[in-house]
């Protein structure tokens, strides 16, 4: 069994995957990594539409060019009316409680031997008009998810030591 760090170290970034569907079970339990989450104030504002259809792929597809032929996307957003709000700078912590939800469910894939790849490089307002989100709903990240290619492999990637991190 891996431990957590083991299991940070070795999620990558997947950008190609098989066609191969995702069983049920297994999109379940990811799911429940994402409910399970740390919310702001325990709001849990996470909503998050999972995308198998084909013709849902294609609209995932006029959104980014980034969805690298995954058979399911997880389009994770929050509802700004739900999240919290500090009452000094009326901050929301909606994209923290979405990103919070994205995390946990990449590493719950990468547990059950599936690839993910965060994707942050698609237009808002396209995404909104593709799934008709209500305005409310508020889209962080689109998480292809599925089996990797058999050869996929990191890509070189580094990062740096603790000391560049410590302030
Ligand atoms: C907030 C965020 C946005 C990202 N957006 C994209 C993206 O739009 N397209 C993409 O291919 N990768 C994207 N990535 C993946 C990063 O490029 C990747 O995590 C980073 O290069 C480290 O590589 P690794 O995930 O393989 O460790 C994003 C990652 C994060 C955390």
């Amino acid at each position: 069994m891996k431990t957590f760090i083991e299991l940070a170290k070795t999620r990558y970034s997947v950008r190609k995957y098989k066609p191969t569907s995702i069983p049920t079970e297994l999109l379940a339990q990811v799911l429940e990594a994402g409910r399970i989450a740390p919310t702001g104030c325990n709001n849990q504002p996470q909503r998050v539409k999972v995308i198998t259809a084909a013709e849902d792929l294609a609209k995932v597809d006029q959104c980014t060019p980034c969805r690298f032929g995954a058979p399911a996307v997880l389009l994770v957003c929050y509802d700004k009316t739900v999240c919290w709000r500090r009452e000094f700078d009326g901050k929301s912590c909606g994209v923290a409680d979405a990103c919070i939800v994205a995390t946990h469910m990449m590493l719950q894939a990468h547990d059950l031997g599936l690839g993910t790849c965060w994707v942050m490089y698609f237009d808002p307002a396209k995404v909104a008009e593709q799934f008709a989100l209500p305005e409310h709903i508020v889209p962080v990240a689109i998480l292809p998810i599925g089996y990797p290619v058999d050869d996929a492999a990191p890509a070189p990637t580094k990062r740096f030591g603790v000391e560049n991190m410590l302030l």
